[in-house]
Formats: C-alpha cells, sequence, structure tokens
C-alpha cells in the first residue's frame, strides 16, 4: 500500500490513502488479470451497492469478455463507522445466475460478513464458478473467514472514503480514497 500523504486538495480527509491514478493503474491491472482467467468465457458481475458503483464501472470498461451486470444491495452502516451486525438483503438479483460464471464485486472487504452473505446466497443459485473481487481489504479486522479471489490494495485498520466509499452517504465522489478527519465521523458532520 502506498504511503499516506496529507491533501490540500481534500480537506474533508486527513490523509489519502490511495491517488486517482494509483486506482486507475490498479484497476487496469484487475481487468487485465481477470481478462487472463476467464479467457473469453461470458461473465456475470454482480456489484454490491452503493459502495461498489465506481469501482465496478470503471473495471468493467477494462475487461472484454461478454458481460452481464446485475447488483445487489445490502444494509449499510447508517452513520456509523462500525459494522452494525449482520448485514441484510435489501434489493436482491434479477438475473438468472445458474451455470454462469459469476464475478462478484464489492468495494471493501472488512469483517468478511458482507461478503460472506452473499457468496453463501449466490452459491445456492449453483452458478459454473464464484469469485470475488474487491478494491480494498482490511485484512486485520476479519470477523469471519473470508478470501477475495482478486484485491485491489490491502490497507490498515481505518475508516476510509472516496471512490464511492461512503459515511452517512457522503464522500463517495471523491476520485481518490482517503482516511476521513475523526471530527467528521459524527453523523451529521
Ligand atoms: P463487512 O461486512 O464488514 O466486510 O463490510 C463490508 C461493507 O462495509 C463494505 O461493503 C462497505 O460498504 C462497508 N465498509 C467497511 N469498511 C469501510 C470503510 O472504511 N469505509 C466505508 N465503508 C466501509
Ligand atoms: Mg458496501
Amino acid at each position: 500500500m502506498p504511503a499516506a500523504r496529507r491533501s490540500r486538495a481534500y480537506p474533508e480527509l486527513d490523509s489519502v490513502l490511495i491517488t486517482e491514478a494509483e486506482i486507475r493503474r490498479r484497476v487496469r491491472q484487475l481487468g487485465q488479470q481477470i481478462r487472463r482467467d476467464y479467457a473469453g468465457e461470458p461473465i456475470t458481475v454482480i456489484a454490491i451497492i452503493n459502495g461498489a458503483i465506481l469501482f465496478v464501472s470503471d473495471l468493467m470498461r477494462e475487461i472484454d469478455n461478454p458481460m452481464r451486470l446485475d447488483c445487489i444491495r445490502i444494509s449499510s452502516y447508517r452513520n456509523k463507522t462500525k459494522s452494525s451486525g449482520r448485514p441484510r438483503v435489501i434489493q436482491s438479483l434479477t438475473l438468472d445466475v445458474r451455470d454462469r460464471h459469476v464475478l462478484l464485486i464489492d468495494d471493501i472487504l472488512d469483517t468478511g460478513k458482507t461478503l460472506a452473505l452473499v457468496s453463501r446466497l449466490v452459491r445456492k443459485l449453483r452458478p459454473a464458478s464464484l469469485r470475488v473481487c474487491v478494491l480494498l481489504d482490511k485484512k486485520g479486522r476479519r470477523e469471519v473467514p473470508f478470501e477475495a479471489d482478486y484485491v485491489g490494495f490491502s490497507i490498515p485498520n481505518k475508516f476510509v472514503v472516496g471512490y464511492g466509499l461512503d459515511f452517512a452517504e457522503r464522500y463517495r465522489n471523491l476520485p481518490c480514497i482517503g482516511v476521513l478527519r475523526p471530527d467528521l465521523q459524527v453523523a451529521g458532520a
């Protein structure tokens, strides 16, 4: 992981962990790796929304396999920086994934509860294969054992925002990923 930098450009951030250029470069590499691994096979992408939206939209454009996209919405943090118990499915899949190669994509792997839940759910639908891709991995925070097949960056145990990741639905539109200032980590700030 790149060294943290303080930034004048993003006053809401304590530091920038990953710049826009670094994200772009890594997304391109992940796309190449996925393209190689799937060797022209059709892929059904499942994005866990809202967090994965920016990552998925950029990553999809790096993969020229025949592709279908579906989204699943999982309950969120609700103005907190710590996961509150069990995640729930708020909005379910619409595509049939049976006998399809499914690539499940999320913004960040933290306690592992969200991806463990969604993977279990997808496996029940009998896909031909299931792989998981995350942009960020906070390895130190796992509460249930879970490893992704593709990881963009391993990051320390800090609450981060930007490039799709939010705090209380804000900051998703920052082009980089950074550590949110502690004084802004309160509801309504
Ligand atoms: P998990 O179920 O604890 O692995 O959490 C996964 C979800 O929590 C992700 O999809 C994110 O939406 C959210 N999350 C975890 N860590 C962060 C963070 O540092 N910033 C913003 N959202 C996070
Ligand atoms: Mg999320």
